[in-house]
């Protein structure tokens, strides 16, 4: 009996984009999670099961062992620290920037260049911590869980370091993007213990979801480079 392969996934995104590059590799899981409230869920295969974690989880699973593989964003792993993990493949879903973002009548620009001590509202403090130490800003940080979005527009920060992707959120809320901090999307990640010591069968399926994500990426890619509403054939 192969050993058992365990998975780290979180609900919603990125548990939705993961699910073609699975297939892909020729995993399925046997139940959807948004409707069931089994954590852990089993696949086609007898060898390989998927957890379902908390996004800002999957890291701490898969550092230690609790999961051989895992999925989680670009973001969740810079606030993580990214120790004990192996960072094999770039899976090119849930895309999205890190951009610090201020109300449209807040002179971000000029703030910068007065050196004016800011207050930065955020759930990812590493991030922010980070971006503002390297422009030498001073910034009291106020660390939410939640619609940072709120925080310029009641006074309670001058800034938030948030996700951005349509911006319809930021435009919905009056607030405009000043400065991106980082390219955002979800990294496959390893415990590198469990490759040394399942390698026959993780290899392999390393290999098949880099493979995945390098076809769907080459195929957006095309859409992309197409003229809008129809194909060149
Ligand atoms: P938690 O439940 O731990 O608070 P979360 O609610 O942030 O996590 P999701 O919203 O599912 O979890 O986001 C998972 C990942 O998807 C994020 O870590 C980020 O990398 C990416 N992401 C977040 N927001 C967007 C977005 N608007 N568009 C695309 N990708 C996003
Ligand atoms: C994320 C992020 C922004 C929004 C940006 O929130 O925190 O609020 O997406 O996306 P947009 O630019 O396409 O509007 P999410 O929807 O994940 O809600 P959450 O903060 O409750 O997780």
């Amino acid at each position: 009996m192969p050993p058992i392969i365990t998975i780290a996934l979180s609900k919603g995104r990125i548990y939705d984009d993961t699910l073609p590059l699975l297939a892909q590799a020729g995993l399925a899981p046997a139940l959807d999670p948004e409707r069931s409230r089994k954590l852990i869920v089993p696949t086609n295969r007898e060898d390989v099961r998927v957890v379902i974690v908390r996004a800002t989880d999957v890291p701490t699973y898969v550092q230690f062992g609790g999961a051989d593989l895992g999925v989680a964003g670009k973001d969740v792993l810079d606030e993580h620290g990214g120790d004990g993990l192996y960072q094999p493949v770039d899976l090119d879903i849930a895309r999205c920037r890190m951009v610090v973002a201020a109300r449209a009548d807040f002179d971000y620009a000029q703030a910068v260049a007065e050196r004016r001590r800011l207050r930065a509202a955020t759930k990812f403090e590493r991030i922010a911590r980070e971006h503002f130490a390297r422009k030498g800003l001073h910034v009291d940080m106020i660390k939410l869980y939640g619609s940072m979005e709120l925080a310029p527009l009641t006074g309670l920060a001058d800034v938030i370091v948030d996700l951005v992707d349509t911006g319809n959120t930021l435009k919905a809320n009056n607030l405009v993007a000043v400065e991106e901090i980082s390219q955002v999307s979800a990294r496959l990640i390893v415990n590198p213990a469990a490759l040394r010591l399942k390698r026959e069968t993780l290899r392999p399926l390393i290999d098949q979801l880099a493979l995945a994500a390098q076809r769907a990426r080459e195929a957006r890619l095309a859409a992309a480079a197409l003229p809008a509403g129809g194909d060149r054939g």
